[in-house]
């Protein structure tokens, strides 16, 4: 399955994109995980450290299309995938090394080209930490649209579940077939109803809850992986999210 995490600015993408990651490879599927965010940060939350977060080797486009185009999907994962101590395998499709150096089209059209390939051959699941918004969906072409299913993170706010709703809408124009909304940040029951009422509002789902964490702040914190046992709410909310995401089409409504 090709995983698209989705969201507002903050919401959780990054940090819900390793944890779901790392709970696919827990359960023995051989993941790869794409970070398509300019700023990337995805090797920090898979257990990188600082330096070989940023030495992860971008993705070139005629790595994908053009000259290099005809590399298979194992040779590009030879030469472009790291080992994270996550237990998955890291891609970065995307990286801003300069001021004013211009669009970042050129990398959202690689990553289109590269979930447009059969990755199955090396990769049971790819989940793919997206930049912030909806302008992914939005360009031409759309960076998402091979992605298999969209993991839309909420926060509990009213702008999150507006942008959830806005990407649902471009997502089914993209052909996109299938959505699950994923509450996180949402720290005890009040502001759960509050999420829930927002998100009847907007007509957006909410599958599965991950609560505010001190845990997870303090793991990001010190660039450790969240450990299995120091926030079970969290895991537990993880593995609903996993056992939820299926290829198929959203039902209506
Ligand atoms: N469930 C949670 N509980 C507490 N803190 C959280 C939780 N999820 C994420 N955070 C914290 O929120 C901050 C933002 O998280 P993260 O980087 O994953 O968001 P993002 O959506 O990827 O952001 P960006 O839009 O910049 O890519 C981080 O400091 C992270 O530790
Ligand atoms: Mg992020």
């Amino acid at each position: 399955m090709k995983i698209g995490v989705v969201g507002k600015g903050g919401a959780g993408k990054t940090t819900v994109a390793s944890l779901l990651a790392r709970t696919l490879a827990e359960r023995g599927r051989r993941v790869l995980a794409v970070d398509t965010d300019s700023n990337p940060n995805l090797g920090l939350s898979l257990g990188l450290d600082p330096a070989e977060t940023e030495a992860v080797p971008v993705v070139p486009r005629s790595a994908v299309v053009g000259p290099r185009g005809d590399l298979t999907v194992a040779e590009l994962m030879g030469d472009y995938a790291v080992a994270t101590p996550a237990g998955v395998a890291l891609m970065s499709a995307l990286r801003v090394t300069e001021a004013a150096a211009g669009c970042t089209c050129g990398g959202h059209a690689t990553v289109r080209s590269l979930l447009g390939q059969a990755l199955d051959s090396e990769a049971d699941d790819t989940v793919i930490d997206m930049e912030a918004g909806i302008e992914h969906l939005s360009r031409s072409g759309g960076t998402l649209a091979h992605a298999d299913v969209l993991v839309l993170v909420m926060e509990p706010s009213r702008k999150a579940v507006i942008t959830a709703r806005r990407t649902i809408t471009l997502a089914a124009e993209l052909g996109i077939g299938a959505w699950v909304g994923l509450g996180n940040k949402v720290d005890g029951p009040d502001q759960l109803d509050a999420l829930e009422e927002l998100c009847r509002q907007h007509e957006v789902p909410l599958d599965a809850v991950v609560p505010a964490s001190g845990e997870l702040v303090a793991a990001d914190r010190l660039g450790l992986l969240l450990e299995r046992t120091s926030a079970p709410d969290v895991w537990q909310a993880v593995e609903h999210l996993a056992d939820h995401l299926r290829p198929e089409p959203a039902p209506v409504g």
